[in-house]
């Protein structure tokens, strides 16, 4: 237990030594401030960190990850985060990053209680739900949770879309929303086609006046 803690720390000392060694500057320069062009929103699961799987460094994605990366309208936390990284850091870009055995999307799959978990995996059978008809037909387990995650991917862009925070960005400048699926087993990212970045591809009753 104890080593297993200590490891860390050692990995933190070398760390903090080759980024010195490559560049005196590098902690100093961080040190000034943040300006990242990417809003990255991912799932929980370890085997997916934004900074590393796209080959970044510290500074240029401001993070958000919850199980199986869901946006939702009334959760503090991911908004809180999405209006700091809009208004305040003008982010370019956000990313809804989801990934194919996604432990989240096959456990919404099942009817089993996991507990507190349920109520927020409901956003994801409430997905299930708005695409039984094509899912319905998938018979192989690994394929339907596949698709399940590249649709949760689809609809959690989709619920970015419908934030007044996104919405009143778009009528200022160029924000670009993306949906990707990352493979584990490939350590590849699809892009997914999502929702354009104009308020027109909204249904009406999602757009507001501003
Ligand atoms: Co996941």
């Amino acid at each position: 237990m104890e080593k297993s803690y200590q490891k860390l720390i050692a990995g933190n000392a070398k760390f903090s030594q080759q980024k010195k060694l490559s560049d005196p500057e590098y902690f100093k320069k961080l040190s000034l401030g943040q300006k990242p062009d990417y809003l990255w929103i991912g799932c929980s699961d370890s085997r997916v960190p934004a900074n590393e799987v796209t080959n970044t460094e510290s500074g240029e994605i401001f993070v958000h990850r919850n199980i199986a990366n869901v946006v939702v309208h009334t959760d503090l936390n991911l908004l809180s985060v999405l209006e700091y990284a809009v208004t305040i850091l003008e982010v370019k870009h956000v990313i809804v990053c989801g990934h194919y055995g996604c432990g989240g999307i096959r456990a919404s799959l099942d009817n089993k209680m996991y507990g507190y978990v349920d109520n927020w995996l409901r956003n994801i059978k409430d997905v299930y739900y708005k695409y039984s008809q094509e899912l319905e037909q998938i018979n192989d387990f690994d394929k339907k949770a596949d698709r399940l995650t590249e649709l949760n991917v689809i609809e959690q862009v989709r619920n970015l879309a419908k934030t007044t925070i996104v919405q009143k960005a778009w009528k200022l400048r160029p924000l670009h929303l993306h949906g990707w699926v990352y493979g584990i087993n490939s350590g590849l990212i699809t892009e997914l086609k999502v929702i354009r970045n104009e308020t027109e591809d909204l249904e009406k009753i999602y757009r507001f006046n501003i």
